[in-house]
Formats: C-alpha cells, structure tokens, sequence
C-alpha cells in the first residue's frame, strides 16, 4: 500500500465532511503488567486513513470553507527525541511525517489541544468517534467549549457532531484492490500455517505444540502477528467456541480444531481448519465433516454481488440442519426445524462476517430491517460448525465432536474468490498429514 491510498481516502473523507472538522486518534499503548507493554497496535481507523504507525498520533481533517480556504490533512506526532529514540526507537517526528505520508501540515501532539480550538472557530460539524473512548469525548468537549467561551469575541462553535464511524466504516466495509493484495498475501501465510500445524501434528503433543507451529510459520513469512488469540482444541474443547487455553493434549482418535490467522498491514487472516490428531478421520468423524464441509459449499453459492449478507448463513442452515437429521441428532419436517430453531443446540454462530483491518471488520451488517447487500470488493468469512456436546442423549461416536471450517472469500463482480487454500477436504487433508 502506497501513501497516494492512504491521501486518497482522507480526500474522500474531507469531501463527505463538507467544511467540517473530523478527528481520528490513534490507539493508546496499553501497559501489560508494570512497565512492560502489550505489543503496540494502531487503531484501525487511523491506520486506514494514514497508514502512519507511531503510537501517540491525531490526524484531523479540516473541511474547506465557503470554497475558499483549501481542505487539509493535519497530522499531530511525537517530537524526535533523541534519547527516547535511543531507548525505545526512530520517531519520524512532525517534520519528516509530513512529508513521508503526505499532510498538509503536521505539529508536535502537544499542540493538538490548542489548535484544535482554532480549528473548530466557524465550523458547523464536528465528526468524531463519539462514545468510542471518554477520555477524547472530554477533551473535545474541552476545546468546544474553549471556542464556546469566545463568543462575545464573535467566534462560533460548531452546533453539531456527527459520529465519524458511520462513514468509514462504509468506506472500510469496500475493499480495493490494493487491499485485496494484502488480504491476499495475509490469506497465504495464514494457509500456510494451518498446512505445518497439519504436517507437525501427532497424538500425545499439547495444543500448544501447534499453536508455536502456527506463530513460528507466521513470523518466518513474514506476518506481523496473530491477528486474534488463536484457538487449539483438541476433542471436546472444540465444542467451546472461544476455547483459548491450548494447554491440553491432543488425543487419538480425536479431531483438533484451529481457528487461526495472520496479520499483515493491518490486515487480519481468519481460518479455521479441523482435523484428525492421527491424521485419518474415522467414519463418524468423516460423516460430521462432510456435512460442514456441504454446508460450506452451500453458503458460497449464496455469497455473491445483490444477494444479502444473511443468505449464505441461511443456506448453511438448511444443509447443516438436514445432516443433523441424517446423523439422527435431530428428527422432524426440515422447514420445521430450521423454523424453530432446533438446530442450534449443534450450530449457535453466525456463518460469517465482514473481515479486514479488524478480524470482526467494520461495516453495517442491516439497514433498518434489511440486511446488507453484498457488493463486489466486501470481504466475507464463511464459517459453518457443528458442535456436538457430550450428553446423555448423544450416541457415543458423536459426542464431544466440534467442527468448524473457516475460509476467507472476496465477493467479485459475479459471484466470489476464496483468497484461503489451506488443505480442506478430506483427501487433502489426509495426504497432507501422512507420515510416511
Ligand atoms: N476467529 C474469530 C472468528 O472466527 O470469528
Ligand atoms: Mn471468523
Ligand atoms: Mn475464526
């Protein structure tokens, strides 16, 4: 991603805000325990409109005025220092940040306050993240006021703020296509970490045998980070959707689930592949499998430019739910029991969501009582499950199975691209895991 895409968008954000004033901060660092910090993440608002990594960081975008003052990008940023850099590392600093990324203007983040009561004197609207964080809904409220106490001075403050949010999550919710090739390079080396978890696996290694294969692929190609806590769950343990602790061993004859991806530029991999710990499914397993994976398939038919955000989830319903019947789990009309809902004592997710710089992506999923009508450049995961708990009325060969598969899919002009490839159907994965 070049500076140009990230200049073109506050472009088209100054043009939105009219002669307003918006304001984005950057995340915070966070501290861990002490004085050791969680590794350092922008927000990614920020980071879309700027693509500048520097913790304590504002850009403001100050609209153009009855056509006669031109629109600006203003960045607010540490102040070099040398014996901070010394310590913690380079600072572009105002000067250098200006240039290399393109602002109209940048200032040191101390005068941020100050000039934000310059710029708001006159202005109508004021966009904001309103609610996001307290400490910034105050210290606007600050400098609106500090115009505020100019009015006898003929100064006016803006009469009206407008969650910024709402516009760029829709710009966010469209991807182009040089996010598309970052999406796509995140996709590769997540795939490719699935694939080694799938090669290194043996009964008798601990979920967090895998879980270092996965962050050892991700690094050595390059990612950034995981771009969630990553999930192992051996047997059982998959049945538990958020399961974390990765701390038990895998056994024979048991499937382990990996919900896994990679961040590169910001931008998250999500995958979730499932598969035997002894590298062959048995027929339970398989028949299990099978149904997710048919589920699967059903809700990429559906995913596809004017059909909504929901139709895949509905088409996955109905092959998951007929399986549930096939596997004696459930029995009845099938319109019925989607109707009631029966299935999701085995299935209690949705089938996707928007994905990108965050891995639950901005964007609208309803407007109003419609949902969301998929559009070329949206980026969908696709990510059917059945989770069947032990319990007393669960024939044993059933109980304690959890499968979920994950891929990452690109609507296109006429239908979608999946941009994952790790292994996945059944032949594939067997092949991939065969120790011979
Ligand atoms: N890994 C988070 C999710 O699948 O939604
Ligand atoms: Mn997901
Ligand atoms: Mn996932």
């Amino acid at each position: 991603m070049t500076h140009a895409h990230f200049l073109a968008r506050r472009k088209r954000l100054l043009k939105t805000i009219g002669d307003g004033v918006a304001i984005v901060p950057t995340a915070p660092e966070v501290i861990r325990n002490r004085d050791a910090h969680h590794p350092y993440r922008f927000d990614s608002y920020f980071w879309y409109l700027t693509g500048f990594p520097e913790p304590e960081a504002v850009v403001v975008l100050v609209g153009a005025k009855d056509g006669k003052s031109k629109p600006k990008s203003i960045l607010f940023c540490r102040e070099k220092h040398e014996e901070r850099e010394i310590w913690d590392g380079y600072r572009y600093g105002p000067k250098a940040a200006r240039a290399a990324f393109g602002f109209d203007a940048a200032y040191p983040i101390e005068q941020l306050d100050k000039k934000l009561a310059e710029f708001l004197v006159d202005r109508d609207t004021l966009w904001h993240a309103i609610g996001h964080d307290v400490a910034w809904d105050t210290r606007i409220a600050k400098a609106l006021n500090e115009v505020r106490a100019q009015t006898r001075a003929g100064k006016r403050a803006p009469r009206a703020i407008h969650d910024l949010r709402a516009e760029l999550d829709a710009m966010r919710l469209v991807k182009d296509a040089a996010e598309a090739a970052i999406q796509q390079r995140s996709a590769d080396i997540a795939s490719a970490g699935h694939a080694r978890a799938m090669r290194a696996c043996r009964p008798g290694l601990a979920e967090y045998e895998l879980e270092a294969e996965l962050t050892y692929e991700f690094r050595k190609r390059g990612a950034d980070a995981h771009a969630y806590t990553p999930i192992v769950a051996g047997g059982a343990n998959a049945c538990v959707l958020h399961y974390v602790d990765n701390n038990k061993l895998l056994n024979d004859h048991t499937l382990v689930l990996i919900d896994a991806g990679c961040e590169v530029e910001g931008y998250a991999a999500d995958i979730t592949r499932t598969f035997p710990v002894n590298g062959r499914f048995n027929a339970a397993q398989k028949d299990v499998y099978e149904i997710v994976l048919a589920a699967q398939d059903a809700a990429f038919a559906a995913t596809a430019p004017g059909r909504h955000f929901m139709e895949a989830h509905d088409a996955a319903v109905r092959v998951l739910t007929r399986g549930l019947v096939d596997l004696k789990l459930l029995t009845g009309d099938l319109d019925n029991l989607i109707e009631k809902g029966d299935y999701r004592r085995f299935y209690m997710h949705r089938t996707g969501h928007w994905l990108g710089l965050d891995v639950h992506d901005a964007g609208e999923y309803k407007a109003g009582d419609q949902w969301t009508t998929l559009q070329p450049g949206m980026t969908v995961t696709v990510e059917p499950g059945l989770y069947i708990r032990p319990a007393g009325d669960i024939p044993p060969a059933l109980a304690g199975i959890g499968i979920r598969i994950e891929d990452d899919v690109r609507v296109t002009e006429t239908g979608c691209d999946i941009y994952t490839t790790a292994p996945k159907t059944v032949a594939e994965i067997e092949e991939v895991m065969r120790h011979d």
